[in-house]
């Protein structure tokens, strides 16, 4: 039997990805590999909408991937390549690009705010765009299943729009996808600022924890977090919003329920708590980021791999770019 079809990516916008990225998408990516034929991509593409430089681009793009590998993504098992090595994705957005509506695109709220971010000098056609080369990225796999954050869902419903006006215009092309959105079990906010979600571009870095730093940065950090002073290690999002993102941690990263890691902790201080959390974070990131580091130094096999993998999404990909060059009339070459 054939296993339905999954897609999802992330962007090379750091040198290391952080613990919202691994517990929102990478654990939840490594778990689907065996009930999906799914494709994990680099997106590089979407990384130019806004400015990069070149050199850096490359070495997060190896970097982005390396972690995904690491991580548990596994090139033999999934297809794990860069976007840009794949030409059908900027190939299919173009032809979707016509049957998007100007306004359609307007109305993506990602645009709005990060146009709003660079200011128009800085805003680029691309970044407008930015959604229809998503699009493309699902649309071209056939996928069913996509995983993303919750900033991410109106553009996957953008894609199910365009999906289902490309088949009626043209026949059935394409599969409708479905959004898996992650819960809030998933969502990791910043230590020190609890109520903001964990971002790289945070004001400060003491809240962040990246999967690539030294492993006593990271314990350093998870010691420092911000608390409050009940001292009961309680999960109440509202009212204790640091102590509730560290068993969000705790629970997502052990396996164990939050009430299980309540009970333990009962009667105890944050300090033990701490430790206890700082163990499990330990123990999980450190071997993902020897195994990183260690793919990080042999470039060429690294490059090997990725290429591989995007010979084979290209040939799924050609499969539904060509149907698609079909339906839509364009005069193929003999
Ligand atoms: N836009 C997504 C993000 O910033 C990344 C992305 C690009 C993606 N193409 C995708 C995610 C296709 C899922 C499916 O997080």
């Amino acid at each position: 039997m054939t296993k339905p079809r999954l897609f999802s990516g992330m962007q090379p916008s750091a040198d290391s990805l952080q613990i919202g990225n691994y517990i929102g998408a990478l654990m939840q990516w490594r778990g689907m590999q065996d009930d999906y034929d799914a494709f994990f991509t680099v997106v590089d593409l979407h990384a130019i909408t806004v400015p990069q430089d070149p050199a850096r681009l490359r070495e997060k793009t190896r970097r982005t991937a390396a972690q995904y590998i690491a991580a548990g993504v596994e090139p033999s098992r999934s297809t794990l390549y860069v976007q840009s090595q794949v030409p059908a994705h900027a190939e299919l957005a173009w032809i979707l690009s016509t049957i998007t509506g100007f306004g359609e695109a307007s109305r993506m709220t990602q645009f709005k705010d990060k146009s709003q971010r660079y200011g128009s000098d800085q805003t680029s056609v691309g970044l407008f765009t930015y959604p229809v080369l998503m699009a493309a990225d699902i649309l071209l796999f056939q996928a069913e299943a996509v995983p993303v954050g919750d900033d991410q869902k109106q553009h996957v419903e953008l894609t199910r729009n365009l999906a289902e006006r490309f088949n009626s215009r043209f026949g059935e092309t394409f599969t409708v996808p479905k959004p898996v959105i992650q819960g809030e079990t998933a969502r990791i906010y910043d230590l020190q600022e609890p109520t903001a979600k964990m971002s790289k571009s945070a004001d400060s870095q003491a809240g962040v924890l990246y999967l690539l730093d030294d492993i006593n940065v990271t314990a350093k950090k998870v010691m420092r977090a911000v608390t409050d002073s009940e001292g009961v290690v309680r999960y109440d999002r509202a009212e204790k919003p640091g102590v509730s993102n560290l068993l969000t941690i705790y629970a997502a990263l052990s396996g164990r329920e939050i009430s299980s890691i309540e009970d333990e902790y009962a009667g105890r201080g944050y300090g033990d708590f701490k430790k206890g959390l700082r163990d499990v974070i330990v123990a999980e990131f450190e071997p993902v980021r020897a195994r990183a580091l260690e793919l990080l130094e042999d470039t060429a096999e690294l490059d090997r791999v990725l290429s591989a993998n995007a010979d084979r999404a290209s040939e799924a990909a050609e499969e539904t770019l060509s149907a698609v060059y079909e339906r839509v009339g364009l005069l193929r070459r003999g």
